[in-house]
């Protein structure tokens, strides 16, 4: 989604502006602009596509020579990516960039209309823009503190007034907004990797607040004008972590960083051979008291909860309920006092996965986050919180924030399956040290390199695939066919494999290929014959499958196996080969891999 920058201090404005974008054009964009104070004028750039285009057109007006300025990647929701509604956007005497959804919007058009404004583009932003000037009487707060009194929705804004040369201002509610803080200088930005460059001193600012940052330093203001002193934080992410370091691309990098993930997230969490949530807020008194459970989450997330809902349920035997965020949060959910909620999400800040955390809340239950991003809106609000220690994930498809996210999943129903003495403790010990094994396990498969290129050649020229499993392999399937779809732009669907006979099968000829995971020994049987009613048909077949499995040749055209591990923890080592098969398809069709087309890393809008 769209991303903030602002920067004030002795450095070239415009190349701070235009670095600290390019560190969040992981976010997905679609154009780009800045506006920087030159000469004690406010000057504005903008162009559709990449920031690259931008810089060329730069080229040729010639850069905007500064110290103080705002800069913005807009992901396109009110009118169309172009020019003209790229951000900033500017009224009489504000300029500004925005990230969020104004809902009322049209009234206020309307009213700014009224009042003889002219607007110059179709985009929610501009109206903020125009409404801030309408407030200001020489006093940029107070006119900040009043128009944002009348907006609905959600918004972070970087914001420059003509008359407070090099000051940048800046306000939020709900989407996220951090103030940076280095020697002689200071920042704006919506997502730490922005500033890591320069600083890893940082203030988070809270809905409300209002930032003021000038060539002194800058100033905090609580929305009743009220100076206030933060807590400053430090970044404990480096500049390495998010940059390439050799990789052709971050997504090939982060694949290759799951194995230090998982022990990373996990370790701290096992003490004494079994797992310890209780630095998290989980005890196993908490823990009986749940009868059910929900999983409530969005994209890949999900996927990491539909894993968690089959081995909850088979450890635990207690009831799972996965849902999508913006289904649940609209569907008037039966969840109450005495249900566990448990929001997964690695930026912490989906609009969807933030409102089923407050619409939990709002009903009793008790909810548990398993997020990434420190200090996150998910992780702030919610009863008891897991990070997953992921470190920055930059490729819009994810991969590692997704392993970590199931790891978690399988230490909170080993504790759920202890605390409810559903298993005993040599069990849980047996579990966890089943669990520590698979860091190593995962990186013989990605030093043995499985032929994922192979697979993936065999996939390029196709139109539709779909992949199939049974049971954690079905869960798991979810998760290999979206991730293809993100960065291959193949069509694809993820099928139980029992359920293709009714209807599915029609589709099945010898252009449609599939993907077939056996990883489940007690279901084996029953995919394989499910894979030979395919093979049949004229599909091509891949298998990905452990190699506890055997399986006849004549049911597939192509094999990937893994080693097997505890048959539970199979999606996370099985889930490797579907990455890399989507990595490498994407690779091999020549497409922008980390940054795919219309998608967006971090969704803060419904
Ligand atoms: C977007 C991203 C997905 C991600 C989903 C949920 O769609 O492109 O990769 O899985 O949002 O994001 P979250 O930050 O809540 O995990």
């Amino acid at each position: 989604m769209c991303g903030i920058v602002g920067y004030v201090g002795k450095r070239s404005c415009t190349d701070v502006l235009m670095n600290a974008l390019s560190k969040l054009e992981y976010r997905g964009y679609d154009s780009a602009g800045i506006a920087v104070f030159e000469n004690g004028k406010i000057r504005v750039e903008k162009s559709k596509g990449r920031l690259a285009d931008l810089a060329d057109k730069m080229e040729k007006t010639g850069r905007p020579e500064g110290h103080a300025g705002i800069g913005h990647t807009r992901w396109a929701t009110h009118g169309e990516p172009s020019d003209k509604n790229s951000h900033p956007h500017s009224g009489a005497d504000v300029t500004l960039v925005h990230n969020g959804i104004i809902e009322n919007y049209k009234k206020l058009r309307e009213f700014l209309i009224n009042q003889g404004n002219t607007f110059t583009s179709e985009t929610d932003t501009e109206v903020v823009a125009k409404l801030i000037s309408y407030y200001y009487k020489g006093d940029p707060v107070e006119a900040i503190i009043a128009a944002t009194k009348e907006l609905q929705g959600s918004y972070a804004l970087g914001i420059v007034f003509k008359d407070y040369v090099d000051t940048v201002f800046a306000v939020r509610c709900e989407s996220p907004l951090i103030v940076g803080i280095g020697k002689d200088e200071s920042y704006i930005a919506s997502d730490v990797p922005a500033i890591l460059n320069y600083t890893k001193d940082y203030y988070l600012l809270e809905p409300g607040e209002i930032a003021v940052l000038n060539p002194y330093g800058a100033k905090i203001y609580d929305h009743h004008y009220q100076c206030i002193e933060k807590e400053l934080k430090t970044a404990d992410w480096d500049m390495d972590a998010a940059e390439k370091q050799g990789y052709e691309h971050f997504m090939l990098k982060e694949i290759h960083e799951q194995p230090t993930a998982i022990k990373t997230t996990i370790m701290p969490r096992i003490s004494d051979g079994l797992p310890n949530l209780e630095e998290c807020g989980i005890t196993y008194d908490k823990l009986l008291r749940y009868n059910k459970v929900f999983v409530v989450a969005c994209g890949t997330a999900m996927h990491a909860g539909v894993v968690g809902k089959y081995v909850i349920e088979k450890l635990a035997r207690v009831p799972v309920t996965v849902d999508i965020a913006s289904e649940f949060r609209y569907r008037d959910p039966l969840v109450g006092e005495g249900d566990l909620v448990i929001i997964i999400s690695q930026s912490g800040e989906t609009a969807d996965s933030l409102a089923a955390l407050r619409l939990s809340k709002d009903r009793g239950a008790d909810t548990l986050a398993i997020v990434n991003a420190k200090g996150s809106s998910i992780a702030r609000e919610a009863d008891m919180l897991i990070y997953t220690h992921a470190g920055p994930e930059i490729a819009v498809a994810s991969t590692k924030a997704y392993m970590v996210q199931i790891a978690v999943m399988y230490l909170l129903a080993f504790e759920i399956a202890l605390a409810k003495k559903v298993i005993d403790e040599d069990e849980g010990k047996r579990l966890i040290k089943e669990l520590e094994a698979v860091p190593d396990v995962i990186q013989k498969i990605l030093e043995e390199k499985p032929d994922t290129q192979f697979a993936a050649s065999k996939l390029i020229n196709t139109d539709s695939l779909l992949y199939i499993g049974r049971g954690l392999d079905y869960a798991l399937s979810m998760e290999g066919s979206l991730k293809l779809k993100e960065i291959s732009y193949i069509h694809s669907e993820s099928y139980a494999a029992g359920e293709l006979k009714h209807g599915t099968i029609s589709l099945i000829s010898d252009s449609m290929p599939v993907i077939a995971v056996v990883t489940q020994p007690d279901l084996a049987l029953k995919t394989v014959s499910n894979i030979k009613e395919v093979k049949a048909r004229g599909a091509y077949v891949i298998l990905v499958c452990s190699d506890n499995i055997q399986v006849d040749e004549e049911a597939y055209d192509y094999k990937l196996t893994v080693p097997a591990v505890d048959s539970l923890l199979m999606p996370m080592t099985a889930v490797v080969p579907l990455q890399l098969i989507a990595y490498y398809t994407s690779v091999l069709r020549g497409n922008d891999v980390d940054k795919p087309r219309n998608l967006a890393k971090s969704v803060t809008v419904e």
